[in-house]
């Protein structure tokens, strides 16, 4: 049951991928960690460079002859009116007060053009480098990009966060769609409708898209054991994307007290918010959250509030403040262990099978 066609199309012994997690989190390490012990590792490439990307992909290949992959943020336009970024460095210079670091002055708004060229590159090293499988968040890349990295043999997976977005990203051509329910940690894939229509659970969201494509679909958000794959079986996905399961797990590059903060969470604790980068995502409550509260519907758009917070997110790595980190978590921290990759996807499928076994039994 669980070597089943998603696995086969993946090369994979099980059907579970471990989710990108751009900004440093799945180092080659994690990658090559989870492909080597039967899913798919996947590099989070939203934030590097192409100089960047082709290290990584190059480092992986000496951790793995298995198959890993690779996911990209398609770019989007967004607003930069000037007044609107001013009066956000001004609320922001407050935090930047209590960390200690100097008021920005400065402000190297982010071009589009730039953005874009940037991803037109990272297709190009994923071409080169014979990465076997893409997957995108944010949108749906052009006919172009699409075209050129099938012709590649390279299989591409889209990210849903509603029924329509999944349809359009079948018609776009994607092999696979990751639908992401509203428990899901980190930021919001949602590219159709703002992010209040786009949340929902993925209980509700699962078996509508398995109705409405004809392409796989995998489950994401909340998902960190053997039931959760059992459950998201049963509702139509043929297989999950874990993140922060695998944000908890050694080999990954999680600051240390994102990692504790995800390990110590409750429920109730995570919550939704823009004010780091300008776009909807959940992660762990804290200061720095609460703080920027009244403010955040004022932010400017992804990606120019994350340039904007960069300075703030880095300070306080540094001085070991999870206050004003970035802590991204799916609602269901209470689940997440430390322990390596492999453990964690040795468990994950012992239970899966042990909770299918005992469904069969009591039917
Ligand atoms: C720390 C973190 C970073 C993430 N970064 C990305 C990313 O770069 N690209 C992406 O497609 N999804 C990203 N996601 C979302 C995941 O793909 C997935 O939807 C989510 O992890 C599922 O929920 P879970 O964390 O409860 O497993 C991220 C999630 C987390 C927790």
């Amino acid at each position: 049951m669980l070597k089943n066609d998603l696995a086969k199309r993946l090369k994979t012994r099980y059907p579970m991928i471990q989710a990108p997690m751009a900004g440093g989190i799945t180092t080659p390490e994690l990658v090559a960690a989870v492909s080597n012990a039967g899913g798919l590792g996947m590099i989070g490439a939203g934030y590097l460079t192409a100089a960047q990307t082709k290290e990584q992909i190059r480092e992986i290949k000496q951790l793995t002859g298995n198959l890993f992959g690779i996911n990209f943020f398609v770019p989007g336009g967004f607003e930069a009116a000037n007044e609107k970024i001013t009066a956000a460095n001004d609320i922001l210079n407050r935090i930047r007060k209590q960390l200690k670091v100097e008021a920005k002055a400065e402000i190297e708004v982010p071009d589009l053009h730039r953005v874009q060229n940037q991803f037109l590159a990272q297709v190009q090293v994923a071409v080169e480098e014979k990465v076997p499988v893409c997957s995108f968040t944010f949108g749906i890349p052009s006919g172009e990009v699409i075209e050129r990295l099938k012709q590649n043999g390279i299989l591409l997976i889209g990210t849903a966060t509603t029924v329509d977005e999944a349809v359009e990203a079948e018609q776009a051509g994607m092999d696979m769609v990751v639908a992401q329910g509203s428990e899901a940690g980190g930021h919001r894939g949602n590219f159709l409708k703002d992010h209040e229509e786009s949340m929902i659970g993925l209980m509700s969201l699962v078996p509508q898209v398995a109705d409405n494509v004809r392409i796989p679909v995998i489950a994401a958000g909340g998902i960190m054991d053997g039931r959760g794959l059992a459950a998201a079986l049963c509702l139509g996905a043929k297989g999950v994307q874990m993140g922060t399961a695998f944000l908890a797990c050694k080999e990954s590059g999680a600051h240390q007290a994102h990692k504790e903060a995800v390990l110590h969470a409750k429920e109730d604790e995570l919550v939704l918010t823009r004010s780091f980068s300008g776009k909807w995502a959940r992660g762990v409550k804290n200061a720095f959250i609460s703080e920027m509260k009244p403010h955040e519907a004022l932010f400017p758009d992804y990606p120019v509030q994350n340039a904007l917070t960069q300075d703030i997110r880095k300070a306080a790595g540094k001085q070991n403040n999870r206050e004003f980190m970035s802590l991204w978590s799916g609602q269901s921290p209470r689940l997440a262990k430390h322990q390596t990759a492999k453990a964690l996807i040795d468990h994950v499928i012992k239970e899966a099978e042990e909770t299918m076994g005992k469904m069969s039994q009591s039917l």
